[in-house]
């Protein structure tokens, strides 16, 4: 079994995607027909919920604590999403949202077997039987579509589906996997105890299918790549400028830098050690120079492993802009850390300001 796996575990993604797809069709999409997992399996995955995701879906994968994460227990969504739609929103993230990928060879922190038996047990345990939707494409009429849109969905999911406290609609990755019958679903029957409410009276059918298919024209074309992973910086490369002085930090409530004060403090060749709090998939996809990866699900007994404890500032960042790095943040405080924060407002306004960053190495 062991040397299977192993095997199994080497193979090329595409190919291993290939395999996943045959073996979820030969047990079917339907739950009732997926066997259950062992005690240690479900065990596992509850540990790995934890550690990994509850950071912002919540410890009882309700949603929103953080980030506007969607609840991962609505029966809306949990008896809808098709194994395989579920698995690859953890393997492969959402691209351009603060859903990172966590599979291994998207330099994520989890195998594809650890993500597998963690979708079978978040759909095991939301208990929730499976509706087969239809796989055909639903017409409609493009432009009151987009009108629909605008007036209807566009102050939560953006004006160009990009993402507000609703998810990003236009995303590739969720639109290669979401079928017409799945987004007209939700329209219509919301997500059940949050913010998405249910169209079915206030839309009728045919403005329901013209929002399908103006959301389905947002599609792009996508497809996961696995990456060439950049190697990890060496302990003795941690600290930036080491000959450096101290920057001066104004923090807010004592805790939070704003971001223009870190770039000054880069420009001017400070001393400072940067912290990337994301998952290490999102480091390996871009970060800000020398920044290096401290994943917010690092145990507290590694965290501080090979930082300076010599009052160097140490400066944490997520996308959050807060959950991540102020999790990070609160561990090296406990641990006596005295110059810390947090850059105030996250990677995604970083990068908007077109502030520098590294991309990592891409296949
Ligand atoms: C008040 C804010 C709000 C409005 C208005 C709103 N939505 Fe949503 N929508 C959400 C939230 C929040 C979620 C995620 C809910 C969850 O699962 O936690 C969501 C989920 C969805 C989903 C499912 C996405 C997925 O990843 O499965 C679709 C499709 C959707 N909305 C379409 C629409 C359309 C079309 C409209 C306009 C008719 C609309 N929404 C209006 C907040 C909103
Ligand atoms: C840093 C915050 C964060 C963490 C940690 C996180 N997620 Fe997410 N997740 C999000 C956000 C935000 C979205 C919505 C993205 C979008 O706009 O499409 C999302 C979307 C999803 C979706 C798609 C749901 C839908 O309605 O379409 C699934 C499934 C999911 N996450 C599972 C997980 C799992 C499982 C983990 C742990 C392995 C995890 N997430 C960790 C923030 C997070």
């Amino acid at each position: 079994m062991r040397s299977e796996l192993t095997e199994f575990t080497g193979m090329n993604l595409h190919f291993r995607l290939f395999i996943c797809s045959l073996f979820l069709s030969f047990v079917g999409w339907s739950q009732n027909r997926i066997p259950p997992l062992t005690r240690m399996d479900s065990e596992q995955a509850a540990a790995n919920y934890q550690q990994y995701c509850a950071l912002c879906h919540g410890e009882e994968r309700e949603g929103d604590a953080a980030d506007y994460a969607p609840s991962l227990k609505s029966k809306s969504l949990m008896s809808t999403m098709p194994l395989n739609f579920l698995a690859s929103s953890i393997g492969f993230g959402r691209p351009g949202t603060p859903m990172a990928a966590y599979l291994d060879e998207m330099g994520g922190p989890m195998s594809m077997r650890e993500i597998f038996t963690l979708s079978v047990w978040l759909k095991q345990i939301a208990g929730h039987e499976q509706i087969e939707l239809p796989l055909d494409p639903i017409g409609g009429d493009l432009e009151n579509g987009q009108l629909l849109f605008r007036q209807k969905c566009a102050q939560c999911h953006g004006k160009k589906g990009e993402g507000v406290e609703g998810p990003a609609l236009a995303n590739p990755a969720f639109l290669a996997f979401a079928t017409d019958a799945y987004i007209h679903y939700a329209i219509t029957n919301g997500r059940d105890e949050t913010q998405m409410k249910a169209y079915n009276k206030e839309l009728s059918e045919e403005e329901r299918n013209d929002l399908t298919h103006y959301i389905r024209s947002l599609a792009s074309g996508w497809s996961p790549e696995p990456k060439e992973l950049a190697p990890y910086p060496n302990p003795e490369d941690y600290t930036l400028n080491p000959l450096g002085a101290h920057p001066e930090f104004q923090l807010k409530q004592g805790r939070y830098v704003p971001m223009d004060q870190v770039l000054n403090a880069l420009n001017e060749k400070k001393r400072m050690v940067i912290l990337d709090t994301r998952t290490s998939s999102e480091w390996h996809n871009a970060h800000i120079p020398g920044a290096i990866p401290m994943p917010y699900y690092i145990s507290e007994m590694e965290v501080d492993k090979d930082l300076p404890k010599d009052g160097t500032w140490i400066i944490a960042y997520c996308a959050c802009p807060h959950a991540a790095s102020d999790k990070i943040i609160n561990m090296l405080r406990k641990k006596g850390f005295e110059n810390t924060a947090v850059i105030d407002e996250g990677f995604f306004k970083w990068l908007d300001a077109q502030y520098p960053i590294t991309a990592g190495q891409m296949r």
